[in-house]
């Protein structure tokens, strides 16, 4: 695993949708929780409100690993670098930890926008770069379009939609999946078996639900405004589940219960 997903960044905070003093008090608690890696993009409107929050919490720039993506209205050769330089400026950083694509090109031909991720990082504004919402076949030619690492595909991932297909990519390519709606937005407490196999741990339904998908090698990202919440999303390094109980949960995935799906991104690709 890449070592800027070890540790303590294998669960990043997300940030979407908070803004404003939300933001903040969140960022805030986040921190003061232990997690360094902090998860924004251009279409979330709150890079401002995130530079404004880490600079408030008076962490060393190194310590933290932040990732912000491109909007797809940006990733054209005129407004990439342009935009990437007024989201820089707005997180109050010279260089972001990690860029991705927000979302692969509607066209569909990835080559392009991949080698603008590369000329990020030649510019000196990023240090690894990455894509998100990629189909399996969009990784592999993503993968055949750079020399630098792709460190990961940010994707929807939790225990009620099978994503064993990007899995397999994941491994057959070497770019890592990392898991947004980690929790399904709270769709996994509809579910017992959760709280069930988490009280077997002495641990909550959430936090089964993302030991699971650790232990499918996926690093989460969650998002929470409550302090209870922000604390449990983070301890979840000290349990392992049984194979017995990471296959009752995969028995789920047979919900395909996707959330951000084309109701939503009307350009949002099918998964296969
Ligand atoms: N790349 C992309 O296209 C993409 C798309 C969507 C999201 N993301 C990123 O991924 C992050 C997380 O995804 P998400 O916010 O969509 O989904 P999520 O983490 O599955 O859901 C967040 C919701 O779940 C609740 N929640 C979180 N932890 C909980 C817990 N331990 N117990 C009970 N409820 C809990 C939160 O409510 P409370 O505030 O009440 O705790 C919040 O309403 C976003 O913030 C964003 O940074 C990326």
């Amino acid at each position: 695993m890449n070592p800027l997903f070890q540790g303590t960044h294998q669960r990043a905070f997300g940030t979407w949708p908070l803004q404003g003093q939300a933001l903040r008090d969140a960022l805030r608690i986040a921190v003061d929780t232990g997690y360094r890696a902090i998860d924004t993009a251009q279409m979330y409107g709150n890079e401002a409100d995130v530079g404004t929050a880490l600079k408030a919490v008076g962490m060393k720039r190194e310590d933290l690993c932040i990732t912000t993506k491109i909007a797809p209205a940006n990733d054209t050769a005129e407004a990439f670098l342009p935009s990437l330089r007024e989201s820089l400026a707005k997180l109050q950083i010279d260089q972001v930890d990690i860029l991705l694509l927000h979302w692969p090109p509607a066209h569909g031909d990835v080559a392009p926008s991949v080698q603008r991720l590369e000329e990020a990082v030649q510019a000196g504004l990023a240090r690894h770069i990455g894509i998100s919402n990629f189909t399996a076949a969009m990784m592999r030619t993503a993968k055949a379009a750079t020399k630098l690492p792709l460190i990961t595909n940010q994707v929807e991932f939790h225990p009620l939609l099978d994503q064993r297909v990007l899995l397999r990519t994941a491994t057959e390519t070497g770019i890592p999946l990392s898991s947004y709606c980690s929790v399904a937005r709270g769709e996994i407490f509809k579910y017992p078996l959760f709280e069930e196999i988490g009280a077997g741990y002495g641990k909550t339904a959430a936090q089964a639900a993302l030991r699971w998908i650790l232990q499918k090698g996926v690093t989460i990202n969650t998002m929470s405004t409550r302090r209870e919440n922000i604390q449990a999303n983070f301890d979840v390094m000290d349990f392992t589940l049984s194979s017995i109980d990471m296959d009752r949960i995969d028995a789920l995935n047979s919900t395909n219960y996707r959330i951000v799906n084309r109701e939503r991104v009307p350009d949002a690709p099918d998964f296969d």
